[in-house]
């Protein structure tokens, strides 16, 4: 399942809860308005009723013909917003505003308030129920200020969905910068750095996770450490009974007489010594898996370099070829021990597989990249990625346990360093090369 994103469950979550909880107040503030509007505009009706009503008895009772109907008469043609009609009980007009249309009044006059489809009317009595005053206002006017309110009341939801969407995205993003951070602490691990994963101010829900995985870090490191200590300590242990056995094998071979007993011996003797060479493997692996391959200052390669392939050309009969950078020294910051091992590993690989007949070359360039290359047949494209696998030996008739490409490769790995196998040789119908690119340093 895909993982959906926090930044945007948060986000349309916040800005949905916003806009309901929203709505809802404006639908409550709404009808609030509304009701107090109702009461504004129907005080001010009634008021108004009770202002002309007096002032409308005094001039019909001053009339000589009273039953006589009236327009009052305005200053200025306008149109009217409140229409009044003034009525004796039978509901014969007695006087009514210049614009007041009948129609939209009660039959028979009636007091109090009353609602019309399209009219609120107030009505009113004086001179005990003689005359009889009505005012109407169109509820158009109320109407149109209620929808005011409402479009008031929802227009800042239009500018608060995007502002909610973008604040939450923001926010959300910049409280996550820390896990993003301590993401990439732990994308950028080298193979074998198990040590706690420090990331400052992780969010208090996100903090005990990573106290977790330094938990486990921690954990993995010890059974780690364990199993090396004991791999190098067997082969350590080891090293000495072996040395004896050898020796007193030796003496056996060279006290007995010619013969079968003779033969015997030096076959132990040989199986003494493969297992002497494999505990030596084994401990070079423990080394260079127990970290400490980077040295503090960086290391010139080159005197390193010769030193290895001049030890090996003692004992291999000058079969190697060296080629030196052009320039007088290369820094890599790599532990010469370290360096030692791995090269010793290849050249006695080059030296152990590679067509007898053929000198080995061994390179430096000025970008500290170091080549190893020796002749014999090429190596399939299958077997060669296998190589660097422990305990995998390709179809080499020489002896071996497998394990000197997987040290060579740890080692590499360590410093940060990468190794490639190239089969056929570059340039070349057939052989074997191992390049490796160390990070250069610029001087000391
Ligand atoms: N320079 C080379 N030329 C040809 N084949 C090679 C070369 N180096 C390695 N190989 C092949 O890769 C296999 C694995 O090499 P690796 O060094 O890991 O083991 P090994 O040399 O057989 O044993 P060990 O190094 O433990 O004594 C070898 O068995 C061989 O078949
Ligand atoms: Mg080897």
């Amino acid at each position: 399942m895909k993982s959906s994103s926090l930044q945007k469950r948060l986000g349309l979550g916040l800005t949905l809860g916003m806009t309901l909880l929203w709505l809802g107040g404006t639908v409550g503030a709404w009808l609030v308005v509304q009701h107090e509007l109702n009461e504004a505009f129907d005080s001010a009706l009634e008021e108004t009723a009770q202002r002309i009503l007096p002032l409308a008895v005094l001039e019909i009772s001053n009339r000589e013909a009273p039953r006589e109907a009236q327009h009052i008469a305005t200053l200025k043609m306008h149109k009217e917003y409140l229409t009044y009609l003034v009525r004796d009980a039978e509901g014969e007009i007695l006087m009514q505003s210049h614009d007041a249309n009948p129609k939209i009044f009660n039959k028979r006059p009636r007091e109090g308030f009353s609602t019309t489809q399209k009219y609120r009317l107030y009505g009113a009595s004086a001179l005990r129920n003689t005359v009889f005053i009505e005012i109407a206002e169109p509820l158009n006017h109320r109407r149109e200020a209620a929808r005011e309110a409402l479009f008031a009341l929802l227009l800042p939801l239009l500018a608060l969905i995007p502002i909610c969407l973008l604040g939450t995205w923001l926010f959300v993003r910049i409280s996550l910068r820390s896990v993003l951070a301590y993401r990439h602490a732990v994308e950028a691990r080298g193979v074998g750095d198990l040590s706690p994963i420090k990331v400052t101010r992780l969010p208090a829900e996100i903090d005990p996770l990573a106290d977790a995985v330094n938990h486990l870090l921690g954990r993995l490191r010890k059974a780690l450490e364990a199993e090396r200590s004991f791999t190098a300590n067997s082969a350590h242990e080891l090293r000495t009974p072996l040395a004896a056995t050898l020796a007193q094998i030796q003496r056996l071979r060279h006290e007995a007489p010619e013969g079968p007993l003779q033969v015997r011996a030096a076959k132990i003797e040989n199986s003494l010594r493969e297992l002497a060479r494999l505990s030596e493997k084994l401990m070079q692996l423990a080394k260079a898996e127990g970290g400490g391959l980077l040295s503090e200052a960086p290391q010139d390669l080159i005197p390193l370099l010769a030193h290895v392939v001049d030890e090996w050309n003692h004992s291999s009969g000058q079969r190697i070829a060296l080629h030196l950078p052009s320039e007088a020294s290369v820094y890599s910051a790599i532990d010469p021990d370290a360096f030692a091992i791995l090269l010793r590993n290849l050249v006695e690989n080059a030296l152990k597989h590679g067509a007898a007949d053929q000198p080995v070359e061994v390179s430096l360039t000025d970008q500290a990249l170091l080549r190893v290359v020796n002749g014999g047949p090429p190596v399939p494209e299958a077997v060669l990625q296998h190589l660097t696998e422990r305990f995998v030996r390709g179809n080499s008739e020489a002896s071996g346990s497998g394990l000197g490409l997987a040290i060579a490769k740890t080692i590499v790995q360590g410093v940060g360093a990468s190794m490639t196998l190239v089969s056929p040789a570059t340039g070349r119908g057939e052989g074997f090369e191992v390049n490796v690119q160390f990070c250069k340093h610029a001087a000391r």
